[in-house]
């Protein structure tokens, strides 16, 4: 078991003086006792604020005393810590070489006083973060359904998964979206190059519900052809009335299966089931018609930003079209 290690920031003249008489009784700053009978100690990454907040003005020399705490309280004297800080109830014994660890100089720049080496706070490898939004990066996708007049609607999304044959989409309630799914459960769903971009950012500030909801009002306009607003190509579908996209490189029809209300409010679960998927044929490998992943380029939406896809970095074991299991340090 490591030593448990307390720190005191002493006046060295305090200090110095205090050894032949092997007692040191300054609580902090050459006072004495602090109220309640101790002595001041604290953690080594707390030294450089107890240096800054304490001892910033002086400019006596300043040492570190190393003290070890389960030393201090074999010997009698009673040690309580609480997160950095700690209390040394007792004179320190200074010529005590078991209790007394060492000593450091403090060093003092022109900022002011410098915490020994090793003994500054290590930089936090996390923060506490607000983000906006939570859109770690997922491929925006075209949603096509059907509206009530037969005319097709197209809206971008992202919130998705997928498991199996059947995709978990976020679908807010407000939308037309919405309302055609409720009504006649089947759309597409189509996923943009990064060379489409443009066309997701058109139709943004684009909704197929006429009148516009009040909230949306500021930020969407009402627009009949969604198509060609995002200057983009209907296809028809094989199995479910929504067209697809044909600029997009590979479509899903789908058919809704369940739509859950969000507990969050505002949005859907939708549940559905792809019955069909349509790929550009440069994406498929010729002999077995898998996808080749390395030929797969959706845009990804993060943080209300489009990307391009990074290079491979690895691959599954299970990959049909991998060369074979991938080598691990
Ligand atoms: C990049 C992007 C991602 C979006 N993701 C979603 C989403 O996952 N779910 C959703 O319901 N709306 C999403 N939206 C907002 C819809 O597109 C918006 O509600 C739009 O009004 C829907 O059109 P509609 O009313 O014609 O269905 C997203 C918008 C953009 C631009």
């Amino acid at each position: 078991m490591g030593a448990e290690r307390i720190y005191h920031v002493a006046i060295s003249d305090d200090w110095e003086m205090s050894v032949p008489a092997g007692s040191y009784e300054a609580a902090t700053r050459g006072t004495l006792w602090e109220d309640g009978g101790y002595i001041r100690a604290c953690a080594a990454e707390a030294i450089q604020s107890v240096l800054d907040a304490r001892y910033a003005d002086l400019t006596l020399p300043l040492l570190v005393v190393v003290l070890d705490a389960e030393v201090l309280r074999t010997e009698g004297i009673a040690v309580e810590t609480d997160g950095s800080s700690a209390r040394i109830y007792g004179a320190l014994p200074s010529a005590d070489h078991d209790a007394v660890v060492e000593t450091i100089a403090i060093e003092r720049a022109e900022s002011g006083w410098l915490a020994p080496a090793g003994m500054v706070a290590p930089a936090p490898t996390h923060v506490e973060a607000h983000p906006s939004v939570l859109y770690v990066g997922t491929p925006a996708y075209l949603i096509g359904t059907t509206n009530d007049d037969g005319t097709p609607n197209l809206s971008p999304a992202s919130s998705h998964f997928a498991l199996g044959n059947m995709l978990v989409l976020g679908i807010e309630t407000d939308s037309q979206t919405s309302l055609n799914l409720h009504a006649r459960g089947e759309l597409t769903v189509n996923f943009p190059s990064p060379d489409s971009w443009q066309a997701v950012v058109r139709l943004s500030s684009l909704t197929g519900r006429d009148p516009v909801p009040l909230h949306k009002a500021r930020r969407y306009r009402y627009e009949p052809d969604k198509f060609g607003a995002a200057h983009l190509t209907a296809q028809a579908s094989d199995l479910v009335a929504p067209p697809r996209v044909q600029e997009c490189r590979l479509q899903f029809e789908a058919k809704v299966r369940r739509m859950t209300p969000g507990v969050g409010g505002g949005y859907d679960m939708v549940e559905a089931e792809v019955v069909k998927v349509h790929a550009d044929p440069r994406l498929l490998r010729d002999r077995d018609g898998h996808l080749v992943p390395d030929r797969w380029h959706p845009l990804i939406y993060a943080f209300r930003h489009l990307f391009d896809r990074g290079p491979e970095v690895g691959w599954l074991a299970s990959s049909p079209t991998a060369g074979g299991p991938p080598e691990l340090d």
